[in-house]
This record gives structure tokens, sequence and C-alpha cells, in this order.
């Protein structure tokens, strides 16, 4: 039987990442690295350095999967990223069956936790249906809304409330019903400067990170409509400088604590 362990690795710094994910790391003998797109090369680097860091206890080797395009032009959102998810599966299923022999451990690691706006779960949950015979376990990591919010130093819900974690693409469809706090990742044009008039700006604080966790950190909070053109250009700024950016916000609409909720 071959296995494999899906390893999440924390946001980008080699210190946010837990004793456990430590221990997987050092049960590899083939770590899968899928090399998504070549403003993505300093991403697939930070992984190569923390396997040199970590998983210094038995001989590994890397298996550099290519990514296979996405069709960013199709109209229908959800079929496109299906096919996509499709191909980059059978691709996934090719490179285990060619690569990891039997009894050997494959590792595959995952950005922050590998539950959250990841892919690999569903794709192994794929290749398994479609007959491979391997069994898989997950190692969870830091997520970038956490790192985030230790950042900023605050809390991530207000007390006794929820939060709802979302994407760019849904915020800019309307203000998520219900919630008042609001975690955005994948937020590629930065909807926060372009809020739906549903949403409003007077009353909304937001805690933007860039980066969060890594030595080129960027952190920048305030009222919306006081930072976001501020955000916007350190945005631009820095995506101009590494060729690549990865930000994640809370947005936070203001109003007294309710001081009888729980936390
Ligand atoms: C494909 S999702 C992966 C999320 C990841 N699984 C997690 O647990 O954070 C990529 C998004 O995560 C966020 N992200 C990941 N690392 C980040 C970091 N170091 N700083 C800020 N945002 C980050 C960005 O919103 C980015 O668009």
């Amino acid at each position: 039987m071959k296995k494999i362990l899906v390893i999440g690795i924390g946001p980008g710094h080699p210190d946010q990442i837990t004793v456990q994910a430590i221990r997987a790391l050092r049960a590899v003998d083939v770590f899968f690295v899928i090399d998504k797109r070549k403003e993505t090369a300093d991403l697939v680097r930070l992984r190569h350095e923390l396997c040199e860091r970590y998983a210094t206890t038995r001989p590994h080797r890397f298996v550099t999967i290519p990514d296979p395009p996405r069709d960013r032009t199709a109209a229908g959102y959800e079929e496109a990223v299906g096919d996509w998810h499709r191909r980059r599966a059978a691709a996934i299923g090719d490179a285990i069956a060619a690569e990891l022999r039997d009894g050997e451990t494959g590792g595959f690691l995952a950005w922050g936790d590998p539950t959250l706006y990841d892919s690999i779960l569903r794709i192994l949950e794929q290749v398994t249906a479609a007959g491979a015979a391997l069994e898989y376990d997950v190692v969870p990591g830091v997520t970038s809304v956490q790192a985030l919010a230790a950042s900023h130093r605050i809390p991530l819900n207000r007390i006794g409330e929820p939060v709802l974690i979302t994407t760019g693409r849904k915020l800019a469809a309307g203000w998520p019903e219900g919630a008042d706090t609001v975690a955005v990742m994948l937020d590629g044009t930065g909807v926060f400067a372009d809020l739906p008039d549903d949403v409003g700006d007077d009353d909304l604080e937001i805690y933007w990170g860039a980066y969060v966790g890594t030595d080129d950190e960027l952190l920048v909070h305030g009222p919306v409509r006081d930072v976001a053109d501020e955000i916007v250009r350190t945005r631009a700024d820095a995506r101009a400088r590494n060729g690549w950016i990865m930000d994640t916000y809370l947005l936070r609409r203001h109003r007294t604590e309710d001081a009888a909720g729980s936390e």
C-alpha cells in the first residue's frame, strides 16, 4: 500500500509549523510539488527550504508536477474549476502511480492548512475514487487567517459572535448576510477598495496583511475609507517588487462589544 501525508506548513514562516508536521515531513520518501505558475517559484523554493530544514532524518526525493493550465475565460466558473480539478487529479494520480513505490510515503505540503481553500483533499478523494490503492492522512497547519489575526494582535471573533471566511469573488457579490466580521482570502483585485453598495464603508474597519508571518510581512489597519488607497498602493508596489502577492484581510463592522456575550 502507498501512503500519502498532506501536511499543513503554515502561511510562510518556517517557525509557524507544528511539531506534528515536522514529524510528518521526516516520514516522507517522495515530496510531490505542484508547480503552479512562474510567479510562484518563490513558494516552490520555500517548500524546498522547509524540507531542507526539517526533513533531515532520511533520504527523500522531489517530484514536480506541472499544473495543468486553467481556462480563465470560460463563462461558467464552477464548471471551469471542476474541469481544471479533474485534469489536476489526473496529473497527480499519474505522478503517484509512476513515482511512489508500494510501502513508500508521499508528501504534499499544503500552504497554511490543507482544509482551507485548498483543493488537494478533494483531488486525493478523486484519485482514490478512480481506484488508486493508497491511504492518506492530514496534518493541520496554521492558517493565514489565524496568522493575520495574530500579527494584528486581535481576536478573530467579537464576543460570542461568528466569523465568516469567504473569497474576494463572493464579497464582490454582496456582504454576507448576518455577518459582522468577515475574513477575505483569494482576492486578486482588491474588492475592499470598491465594495458593493449594500456594504458601504462608513462603519467598516479593515485589518489587512500580505506575506503574513514572513520577513516580508506588510500590515495595514484602519477604517476602510481612510486606508483603502494606501492598501491598494502597498499591494501594487509589493506585487511589482516580488512578482506575486498573497494577502488576506478581516473586515469588521464598528459597534459596541456586547459585554454579555461569551467567548
Ligand atoms: C489557495 S488559498 C490557501 C489558504 C491556506 N490553505 C491557508 O490555510 O491559509 C491562498 C490564499 O491564502 C491567503 N494567504 C496564504 N498565505 C498567506 C500569507 N502568508 N499572507 C497573507 N495571505 C495569505 C491569501 O488570501 C491567498 O490568496
